[in-house]
């Protein structure tokens, strides 16, 4: 039988962490068990969030026995879309730094009988992507990541020829006055530091370091500028063709 620590992780799933951001994985540990429900209502009741996953998905353009890695993968959310895109002989790399959240992506693959997926604790700052990977998404977690720029780089290191990156996440539309952004991001992220976050950019980092590291690079502001979804393919070449 398999032993569950304190989080409910299972044993065999892989830690890569160096128990450093200690706050950011509290604050997941205690939004985890209900992460499902209350994030419908993320960042606010009614907003697009399934829609704009979905269009993240499709940007990965994946086939059929791909691999894709989900960053910052939380409880699996995406998985379903994933399972969809890449069916049965294909495999989804689900890698988050919070073991609770791990744990419930554990569980939701359990009760979807789901064999091709594997979970990774890990900073995303100190991921070691495998190899030659057909895609890589993150939703709504990668602004949340100083070193996003590096997370970018090394996930296009290891694409295969022609694999996609796509990235959906949450930003502060253009025309908002900073007392307005504030007041509205307060209530969406009361884990990090709104001034912090709002001061970096995170979102026009993100662009920056697709944009370069990229072709095919394609922007879409989404809903009133209030989420962004960035993609592109690894510079390598066109896609190698699938025995
Ligand atoms: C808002 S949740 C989004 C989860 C999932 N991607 C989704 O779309 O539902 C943000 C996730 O990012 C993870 N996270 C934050 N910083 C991270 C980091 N440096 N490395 C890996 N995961 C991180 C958190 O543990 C959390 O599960």
């Amino acid at each position: 039988m398999k032993r569950r620590d304190e989080a409910g992780l299972d044993e065999h799933i892989v830690s890569q962490i160096d128990r450093t951001r200690a706050h950011l994985i509290e604050t997941y540990r205690k939004k985890a068990k209900h992460y499902d429900i209350t994030s419908r209502l993320y960042p606010a009741p009614g907003y697009p969030q399934r829609t704009q996953r979905l269009h993240a998905v499709q940007a990965l353009g994946l086939r059929t026995g791909d691999t894709v890695v989900d960053m910052a993968c939380g409880t699996g959310l995406n998985f379903p879309l994933l399972q969809k895109a890449v069916g049965p002989g294909g495999r989804i790399v689900g890698v988050d730094l919070t073991d609770a959240m791990l744990a419930r992506a554990q569980d939701r693959t359990k009760a979807n009988g789901w064999s091709n997926v594997s979970l990774v604790q890990a900073d995303a700052a100190d991921f070691d992507f495998p190899a030659e990977v057909d895609a890589i998404l993150s939703t709504y977690a990668l602004t949340q990541v100083p070193e996003c720029a590096e997370v970018i780089a090394h996930g296009t290191a290891a694409l295969s020829a022609g694999g996609r990156w796509a990235v959906l996440d949450l930003k502060v539309p253009g025309s908002t006055p900073g007392w307005l952004a504030q007041l509205g991001t307060a209530t969406l992220r009361p884990f990090t530091s709104i001034d912090e976050w709002i001061m970096r950019r995170p979102w026009d980092v993100i662009r920056a370091a697709m944009q370069e590291e990229l072709t095919d690079f394609v922007w879409t502001e989404l809903f009133f500028g209030t989420a962004f979804l960035a993609a592109g393919s690894s510079q390598s070449g066109l896609r190698d063709c699938k025995p």
